[in-house]
């Protein structure tokens, strides 16, 4: 069964696109960023101080968690509650870095990404989407057809003021600018996923909309 990796910084389109991808392809959607999200959530509540490694760690490696797979409607829930709005909130999007540098959580995350993954590319499974900032390089480096999403900065600073705020005037990009910025520095210390890896395929959807970006990513799949 079909595995495809998809990776890119924030505002790439990565999640949209993937979604869709996997909804038009007929498979299940794993969005890796969740996890980190859900695991900061999780991290906020259990332990507070997130600058305490250890603790942070080992509380993530006993996380309720339930990873949502439909691309319709991945629904994320710690002990049994839907967390899927709450990990989006600006609180956890701030610190999210901080429990992605941690690399014993890493290591955490991305054996149960790697489990899920090989679930869903089994005999029984229906093939995955898997999206995130390190999946064609670390989680899945075998994966069937492995992309690396990226955007110009100024189209990704517009897009995620979109998102944010709804509109993506001057005053909303500024807002966005710095949260985004400031992650994908955070982030870099401990991913690469501005340059494509080896045998990794680029798709700059900076000029192209929606529509064409998927285009352009299940073009990449037939080949
Ligand atoms: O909000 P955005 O789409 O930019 O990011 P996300 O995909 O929801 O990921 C949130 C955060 O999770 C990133 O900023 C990284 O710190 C972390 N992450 C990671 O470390 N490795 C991944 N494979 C995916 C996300």
């Amino acid at each position: 069964m079909i595995v495809i990796a998809i990776d890119g910084p924030s505002g790439s389109g990565k999640s949209s696109v993937s979604k869709e991808v996997a909804r038009r392809l007929g498979l299940a959607y794993l969005d890796t960023g969740a996890m980190y999200r859900a695991a900061t959530l999780w991290a906020q509540q259990e332990v507070g101080d997130l600058t305490d490694q250890a603790a942070v760690a080992d509380a993530v490696a006993e996380m309720p968690i339930a990873v949502g797979l439909d691309p319709d409607e991945p629904v994320f829930e710690l002990d049994d509650v839907d967390v899927s709005e709450t990990i989006r909130s600006t609180s956890v999007s701030t610190e999210v870095s901080k429990v992605a540098t941690n690399l014993d959580v890493r290591a955490i995350l991305r054996g149960m990404q790697r489990e899920i993954i090989e679930a869903a590319s089994g005999e029984d499974g229906e093939g995955i989407v898997a999206e995130g900032r390190d999946i064609t390089t670390v989680v899945a480096p075998d994966a069937d057809v492995r992309i690396l999403l990226t955007a110009s900065e100024e189209a990704r600073l517009r897009r995620r003021a979109l998102d944010v705020h709804g509109e993506a005037d001057a005053a909303a990009v500024e807002a966005t600018k710095d949260q985004v910025l400031r992650r994908d520095r955070d982030d870099s210390t401990v991913m690469e996923f501005q340059v494509a890896a080896d045998g990794v395929v680029t798709v700059d959807s900076s000029d192209l909309d929606f529509e064409q970006t998927v285009a352009a990513v299940l073009a990449v799949v037939e080949q």
